[in-house]
């Protein structure tokens, strides 16, 4: 499958007014699953490489609510860089995807919603695990 059909590019409605911005993400309806952990990322260097890892069961949306960062997705037979640089954009990630955070500026807070409680043992940290697991390498 193309790696294009994988991930995909969320733009959440800002219900902002003269006050400011709002913008609100729910699960099962902006985002395609229910929220079960959300964890953020913050004071990671420009020069940091975060990640690297692929995900058997869970489901992620990241999203950088403050600064910039990028992320390269990698499904074992060709991979993509997306750069995320705006709070209501959001990045759909299902399992089975390679990915590297990286390039952090210095105000980035990325946000991470996942489909999952964590559970390390879902979690592959090996790249020719994940060549095998996606069926690029022989086992
Ligand atoms: P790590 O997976 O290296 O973070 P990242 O993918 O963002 O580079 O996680 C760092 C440590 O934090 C590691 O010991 C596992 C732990 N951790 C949790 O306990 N729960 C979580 O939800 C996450 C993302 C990490």
């Amino acid at each position: 499958m193309s790696i294009h059909n994988q991930y995909k590019i969320l733009e959440f409605k800002d219900l902002g007014d003269e006050r400011g911005n709002l913008v609100v993400v729910e699960g099962e309806s902006d985002i395609p699953f229910a929220i079960k952990r959300v964890f953020y990322i913050y004071g990671s260097d420009p020069e940091v490489i975060r990640g690297q890892h692929a995900n058997k069961r869970t489901e992620f949306v990241m999203i950088n609510v403050s600064g910039t960062s990028k992320v390269k997705v990698d499904n074992g037979f060709e991979s993509e860089i997306i750069e995320l640089n705006r709070p209501r954009m959001g990045l759909y990630l299902p399992t089975n995807l390679w990915k590297d955070m990286y390039d952090f500026s210095e105000d980035s807070v990325l946000l991470v919603l996942a489909s999952e409680h964590y559970d390390s043992s879902e979690y592959i940290r090996d790249y020719n695990e994940f060549l095998k697991e996606v069926g690029v390498l022989n086992e």
